[in-house]
């Protein structure tokens, strides 16, 4: 029998055709971060965020759901650069893709997309980000990164409601000249209401809808927009389902008042903005019932309904997006996304398109050679059917969080998800950091979020048996500290 079988789950080899480009298990020379990584940290003075950094990788080495660090050490990766890996690392068809001469144009030349785009870029366009449009909308505009993802899409929010306001799109020479000096009317009071618990990034109008930590905010003027509760539900949820309802119709009501409230204080919510699960906040669920009552609320109130999937979106819930799972037609006026896509940016219906060029606009809008890279991974998640790859692992990622828990009921609790979008909770925070260190230096990689929560955000090349693998060593650890 294989080694590991001592353990608690059984290890499941893998058929060799599924690991072509991986490897076999993690394989572990130093604690991390080694020799070489801290040699290298010292060097690295000129960095922005030295505090920060865990420790040097070598991307040359790294496949599939292993990334390799500097030290030679090479781990189970269930964190994925923040979720941001959709198909593992060094996946030979986007290596193929990178290799193919045509393509090279492509990436040595970025051009500013929004005046100067490639020919092909409407096709390519067509072949990525829209073959995967969410229900209902039909456009979609390309942007760097998450932030600026967010920040673009609650404009395109204010320029959609002042406009409605209006009845036309026609600003007054009062709007014209007051906008120059940050008064109203030309910037109007609007606001757009957010969720304790949210993240949505760090930029400054993100920021005003982030309240995950308070290391984000600190020091940074923001506006007085309205905070509704997010629902903080109990596990598991079956055994709590009246109470869980009963938690959701209060958060719902709040948000209605709230909107109310800030209407008659002169700022009227001109949109809501939610993560399908908070994810940076602690991995916080709502059920479909939530989502579809509060994207009522949203239209009964005249608000545009934002769905930031930047974390969620690209297949890890096992659907590609979050919000399938509340089954609508019209499930959003705006959704965002990043990471997993490669290319930030939003999708949104026709209403929400700016009325004038460059009212959404920067240099570089978005970078047409990650959608090369996103029409092909794509493709692979068709081909390899990783939706439903994703679902399947998840379950055994779930069921074995929930016998873990059951068996360390002293470390872990409230272990939930939706596919390997899966969470679970530590005692505490101490407890947490040092599960986190000991994991990473058995060879699995993994973040935290919320105050006490580990997340697992593994790429969607993910499979069973990479599940058993990290259940073992996630057993060895908590054993550990029994
Ligand atoms: C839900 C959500 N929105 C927005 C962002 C911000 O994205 P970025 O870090 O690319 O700016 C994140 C990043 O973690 C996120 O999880």
């Amino acid at each position: 029998t294989h080694s590991l079988s001592k353990f608690y789950f059984v290890y499941k080899a893998a058929p060799k055709t599924q690991v072509e480009f991986d490897y076999d298990g993690p394989s572990m020379k130093t604690s991390v971060p080694g020799t070489r990584s801290q040699v290298t940290h010292k060097q690295h003075v000129y960095s922005q965020n030295v505090g920060a950094i865990n420790f040097f990788c070598n991307y040359d080495e790294s496949r599939g759901n292993y990334l390799v660090d500097v030290d030679g050490n090479r781990m189970l990766d269930i964190y994925t650069q923040i979720s941001s890996i959709p198909i593992g690392y060094n996946h030979p068809a986007l290596l193929k893709l990178m290799s193919n001469p045509n393509n090279l144009s492509t990436l040595v030349n970025r051009p500013a997309l929004g005046i100067l785009p490639p020919e092909n870029f409407p096709n390519k366009l067509t072949e990525s980000l829209l073959s995967v449009a969410p229900s209902g909308m039909g456009r979609v505009q390309t942007m760097a990164c998450g932030s600026c993802s967010n920040e673009n899409a609650y404009k395109a929010m204010f320029i959609w409601y002042r406009n409605k306001e209006r009845g036309h799109n026609i600003p007054s020479d009062e709007d014209l000249s007051s906008c120059m000096v940050n008064q109203v009317p030309g910037c109007p009071e609007l606001s757009i209401l957010s969720f304790m618990g949210a993240f949505h990034g760090r930029t400054m109008g993100c920021l005003a809808t982030t309240h995950s930590k308070a290391i984000h905010k600190l020091d940074v003027p923001s506006f007085d927009w309205p905070i509704a509760p997010f629902p903080k539900l109990q596990y598991p949820l079956e055994e709590f389902s009246r109470e869980n309802a009963q938690e959701e119709a209060r958060c719902l009501e709040e948000v209605e008042d709230l909107i109310v409230k800030w209407r008659q204080k002169g700022k009227p919510v001109a949109g809501i903005v939610i993560e399908p699960i908070q994810a940076e906040g602690g991995d916080n669920h709502a059920s479909p019932d939530f989502f579809r009552s509060l994207r009522n609320i949203a239209c009964k109130h005249g608000c545009a309904f934002h769905v930031d999937e930047v974390q969620t979106g690209g297949g890890n819930t096992g659907k590609f997006w979050a919000h399938e799972h509340w089954g609508m037609d019209d499930p959003a006026d705006i959704v965002s996304f990043s990471k997993k896509l490669l290319t930030g940016g939003y999708y949104h219906k026709d209403e929400l398109q700016a009325d004038k060029p460059y009212r959404i606009f920067n240099t570089w809008m978005g970078d047409p050679s990650k959608n090369l890279l996103l029409a092909e991974v794509l493709n692979v998640i068709r081909k390899e059917n990783l939706l439903e790859e994703v679902t399947r692992s998840g379950k055994a990622l779930i069921n074995g969080l929930y016998e873990l828990q059951a068996q360390y009921p002293g470390i872990l609790s409230r272990a939930r998800g939706q596919g390997t979008f899966c969470a679970i909770d530590i005692c505490d925070d101490a407890t947490r950091s040092s599960i986190l260190l000991k994991a990473r230096d058995k060879g699995v990689l993994l973040g935290g979020c919320g105050d006490r929560s580990i997340r697992f955000r593994p790429a969607l090349v993910f499979k069973d048996y990479h599940v058993h693998i990290f259940l073992n060593i996630f057993n060895e650890v908590l054993a550990q500290h029994k």
